[in-house]
C-alpha cells in the first residue's frame, strides 16, 4: 500500500495563483494576475523551444492525469491528452461520465471525484453545470482539479491559450482593443477571456451579440469596473482598427427552446467581405472552435486567421506548461 497523499491545501479552494502554481486548482481566471500569466507564458515559450529542438520532455513521467468529461468534447479532451502524453505522463480517460447527473446536490460528482483522486495525480473535469468544477475541487482533498469547462461558467485553459496567442502576436496584453462576437451569454470561453483581458491596463472590448445573448448582467457589472466594454448589435458599428476579432458559436446545447436558437444562430458570420470591409492589416481572427457556420471556410487561408494555425497548437503547449507548473518542473 502506498503512503496516503499529502493534502493539497489547508482549507482553501479557488486559491489565487500568485506566481505559485504548485498543486493549485485551476477553476477561474479570477485566480490569475499578470505575473502568474507571464510565468505560465515563459514556461510555454521554453516548452515550444524544446519541442522544436526535438527534446524529450519528461516532466509528467510517472504521473497519471484523470480526464473526466461529463460533456462531449473532442478538442479540449484531445488537447489535454496530447499535453500529458507529450510530457511522458499517462491518462485515465473517461468520456460522457454520468451525463445529466444531479451535481447541484453535490452527491454523485463528489463521489466520483473522491474515487478518481485515488487513481490519479490531477483531475481535469468538464461538466455541463456551472460551478461543478468548484464542487469537484472541494471534493478532491489531495489532488488538484483543472476546470476544462463548467457549463456556462468558465473555461480557463481556453482563455490561457487565447491570451497566449494574442501575446504571441502583439508582444503585450495591455493597450489592446478587440471584438468579441457571438453568444456572450452562454459562452464560457468568452467569460474567462474577458476576465483575463481585464487584468491588464487600457484594454477595450467591443461586444457584438444579439440583445438576448449579451454578457450575463452580473458579470457585465463586475467587469465593466475593470475594462472598457462597448456593447454593439450590428457589424456596421465595428471599428476598423481592432487588434483581434474573437468569434464564437451560439451555444445550441444551452437553449431550452430550439426555435429561440434558430432565431439567433448565425446572426453574425465572418465572410471575406466583412474582413475586407472592417478588417485591417495587423489584426488576428480568433475562434475557440468548434465553428458551426459562423466563419466562412474561405477565411481560413487568410493569414490573419489564427484559429487553426495558432490557437490549436498553443492549446497543447499552454496546457503542457500549466500541468508542468502544477505538478512538476521542466
Ligand atoms: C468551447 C467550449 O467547449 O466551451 N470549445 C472548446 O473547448 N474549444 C467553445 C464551444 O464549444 O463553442
Amino acid at each position: 500500500m502506498t503512503q496516503p497523499m499529502e493534502a493539497k491545501r489547508l482549507n482553501f479552494f479557488m486559491d489565487k495563483i500568485n506566481g505559485n502554481f504548485k498543486k493549485k486548482d485551476i477553476l477561474s481566471l479570477d485566480q490569475f494576475d499578470p505575473k502568474s500569466l507571464s510565468k505560465l507564458f515563459r514556461t510555454t515559450d521554453t516548452i515550444i523551444r524544446k519541442l522544436k529542438r526535438k527534446k524529450r520532455l519528461t516532466s509528467l513521467s510517472g504521473k497519471i492525469i484523470a480526464l473526466l468529461f461529463f460533456e462531449p468534447s473532442s478538442r479540449t479532451f484531445g488537447s489535454f491528452a496530447s499535453a500529458v502524453k507529450r510530457l511522458g505522463g499517462q491518462t485515465i480517460e473517461v468520456q460522457d461520465v454520468g451525463r445529466n447527473s444531479s451535481v447541484a446536490k453535490g452527491e454523485s460528482l463528489s463521489d466520483t471525484i473522491k474515487v478518481f483522486e485515488s487513481y490519479s495525480d490531477a483531475i481535469v473535469i468538464r461538466h455541463p453545470e456551472k460551478g461543478s468544477a468548484k464542487i469537484a475541487a472541494q471534493a478532491a482533498t489531495t489532488v488538484p482539479v483543472i476546470n476544462a469547462g463548467d457549463g456556462t461558467g468558465e473555461h480557463p485553459t481556453q482563455a490561457i491559450l487565447d491570451l497566449y496567442t494574442i501575446y504571441q502576436k502583439f508582444k503585450r496584453l495591455d493597450n489592446l482593443t478587440g471584438l468579441i462576437a457571438g453568444d456572450l451569454l452562454n459562452g464560457r470561453t468568452v467569460h474567462s477571456l474577458i476576465k483575463g483581458l481585464s487584468l491588464y491596463k487600457k484594454n477595450a472590448l467591443y461586444l457584438l451579440s444579439p440583445k438576448s445573448l449579451g454578457l450575463p448582467t452580473e458579470l457585465m457589472n463586475n467587469l465593466a469596473k475593470k475594462i472598457r466594454l462597448v456593447e454593439i448589435e450590428n457589424e456596421t458599428d465595428m471599428p476598423t482598427n481592432l487588434h483581434f476579432w474573437y468569434w464564437t458559436r451560439v451555444q445550441k446545447e444551452r437553449f431550452k427552446n430550439l426555435q429561440e436558437y434558430k432565431k439567433v444562430k448565425n446572426r453574425f458570420i465572418i465572410a471575406p467581405e466583412l474582413v475586407v470591409k472592417k478588417g485591417n492589416q495587423h489584426m488576428i481572427i480568433m475562434h475557440p472552435l468548434p465553428r458551426v457556420g459562423e466563419i466562412d471556410p474561405r477565411v481560413d487561408d487568410d493569414e490573419r486567421a489564427v484559429y487553426l494555425k495558432l490557437q490549436v497548437p498553443n492549446g497543447v503547449y499552454t496546457r503542457m506548461a500549466l500541468l508542468t507548473l502544477i505538478l512538476s518542473r521542466l
